[in-house]
């Protein structure tokens, strides 16, 4: 059972008339020091029902509680302080832990409603960016730990597949393109095409009025239009799923802008009907001075459509297709005016359900302190960073391990996992400045430090090897053990804070904590020792590796048991 709950079962024995079990658990407090107990129950708020001291209430409910299960229960002036049995508590975080494997953690908070999470995004005919690494590997993270919490997340791919920058493209690409040049290498020979138009757009405005006509064209359905883009989208989205499977990243939908095209009508008529949309220099768009946002607009002069215009149609959609809790949207901080202005125009048109619409922002990733962007040629290739980081994590191996038997794979895990998990321990909106080496490193707060030390606990296990140890005697007496044991209790309420949070960090940052805390039992415990509890340390190596593994797993970052 829970800690927190034992607790707040006690103390609801003897505050029955004053506090439910559940006000009581989120009253309970983590003392300062490991001194005064492994946790507390404040009693100031009593003090006016009771008509009494809070120090004497402390101590009328130690003199009444029942201790059984506890070490020992004092009161400390005004808090009641509670000193777990540490040998029962570790047995039944143990045998839970290892009953439960990898379930262990799991809740059903959710009851299967969906979540749909608009996430990655990335931009076709451009490279992806780190940050939309960030936002595919946020996305992911969170989706891991939402079906852990009972939810059925929906991964939407939002392909910015759509807009006057593929007008702009085909313009270029039948001044300057040729088909061999973008077939030898999609990506980067679009967007040279794509640069090279906004510098001579400079000189001659006039090409901009060409790209609109021609992506009006692309909206009317124009024939040859609809062939280019169709190219230019296939040819740059093979691109991008290289790059999802190296991360191993899967998609439930890749349904992008260009798909809410023949969508926009319902809403845009909605608008209309109800008096929101008004002309404004030959657009129309939506008022949102009472929101405190600048207008929304939803059709140019030219009546092409925009990037907002196919948000309003995808929210309907979702709304509708998924019947959602909520709708999210891991998208860079710089939009987060642009999600108020989606919720306000949605919430204007009369669609409570515009509450449940989430934006889950992040910081940006720089370099050298510099922000990074395609048009100053200042980015980061996604494929670079993970080919540089399995190369680093090669030689690592190679260092340490040498004679590895999956060397290659076990490289690629380490290095891919390393870039993934160093996006996600540190809180989404931090911004950080991206340093290859020490997303690599083995050691400090890194990836494969949590890989590693997994790695040592399998490979204790295997020279013990790998006993069955769930119907064992796993009470442990060495209070060096406790430190690891009550972290290890810790998981299933970590797992509801990642979400209740959005931050996959927590779970990050606890996989940190663990691997520090079991590190540091390693290396003073003779876990091999025959001894009557050699047992039960057994069984606190495998809990760690559990916990761990799945830890990783959430985050969408491999667990090898050796490297
Ligand atoms: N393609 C956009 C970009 O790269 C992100 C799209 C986010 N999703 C959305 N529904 N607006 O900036």
């Amino acid at each position: 059972m829970d800690n927190k709950l034992q607790v707040a079962n006690a103390l609801a024995a003897v505050l029955k008339d004053q506090l439910s079990v559940v006000e009581i658990q989120n009253k309970i407090e983590m003392p300062k020091t490991s001194d005064l107990g492994d946790l507390a129950f404040p009693t100031f708020m009593l003090a006016k029902a009771l008509r009494k001291a809070p120090q004497q209430i402390a101590a009328d409910i130690v003199a009444e509680i029942d201790q059984t299960g506890f070490e020992k229960v004092v009161a400390t002036g005004p808090y009641v302080n509670f000193f777990l049995d540490k040998q029962l508590v570790g047995a039944n975080i143990l045998h839970e832990i290892l009953t439960d494997g990898a379930a262990y953690g799991n809740n059903t908070d959710g009851e299967m409603r969906n979540v749909p999470i608009d996430m990655s995004s990335p931009n076709i005919a451009k490279p992806m960016s780190m940050g939309h690494l960030r936002s595919t590997v946020i996305g992911n993270a969170l989706a891991n730990i939402l079906v852990k919490n009972g939810y059925n997340p929906v991964k939407i791919n939002h392909l910015g597949d759509w807009g006057t920058q593929f007008g702009k493209l085909m313009v270029a690409y039948k001044m300057w393109g040729s088909e061999a040049e973008v077939k030898a290498d999609p990506i980067n020979t679009l967007v040279a095409y794509y640069v090279r138009f906004h510098e001579e757009a400079k000189a001659n405005p006039e090409l901009d009025d060409q790209g609109r006509a021609w992506f009006k064209k692309l909206e009317d359905g124009d024939e040859e239009a609809q062939q280019l883009w169709k190219w230019f989208r296939d040819e740059s989205l093979q691109e991008f799923l290289n790059i999802y499977d190296q991360l191993e990243i899967t998609f439930d939908s890749f349904n992008g802008e260009a798909f809410y095209n023949d969508k926009m009508d319902e809403i845009v008529n909605l608008l209309e009907d109800k008096g929101l949309l008004v002309e404004s220099q030959g657009a129309q768009i939506v008022d949102l001075e009472k929101y405190n946002l600048p207008v929304a607009m939803i059709k140019r002069t030219d009546g092409a459509t925009l990037y907002m215009t196919r948000d309003l149609a995808a929210a309907m959609y979702r709304k509708r297709e998924y019947d959602f809790d909520k709708s999210f949207y891991v998208v860079g901080g710089e939009q987060r005016e642009h999600f108020q202005q989606l919720k306000a125009v949605l919430k204007e048109a009369g669609f409570a359900w515009s509450d449940d619409i989430e934006h889950i922002p992040f910081g940006l990733i720089t370099v050298d302190g510099k922000k990074l962007s395609t048009r100053s040629g200042r980015i980061i290739l996604l494929q670079d960073v993970l080919d540089d980081a399995v190369k680093l994590a090669n030689e690592q191996i190679n260092d340490k391990n040498p004679d590895l038997a999956n060397k290659e794979q076990v490289a690629k895990e380490v290095g891919v996992g390393a870039v993934i998990f160093h996006d996600l321990q540190n809180e989404r909106m931090n911004s950080f400045d991206f340093n290859l080496a020490e997303v690599v490193r083995f050691e400090g707060d890194t990836g494969p430090y949590v890989q590693y030390s997994n790695a040592r606990a399998n490979s204790i296990l295997r020279k013990a090897g790998n006993p069955e140890l769930v119907n064992a005697e796993l009470s442990l007496t060495d209070a060096a053990a406790w430190d690891t044991l009550k972290l290890l209790g810790e998981f299933p309420a970590t797992v509801r804070r990642a979400l209740n949070d959005r931050e996959p960090s927590v779970i990050a940052k606890y996989a940190l904590h663990l691997s520090r805390a079991y590190n540091k039992y390693y290396a003073n415990s003779k876990i091999l020792v025959e001894d009557n509890e050699k047992d039960a340390r057994l069984a606190l190596v495998q809990a760690v590796s559990i916990v761990l593994t799945e830890s990783l797993r959430l985050l969408g970052v491999h667990a090898p048991k050796e490297m």
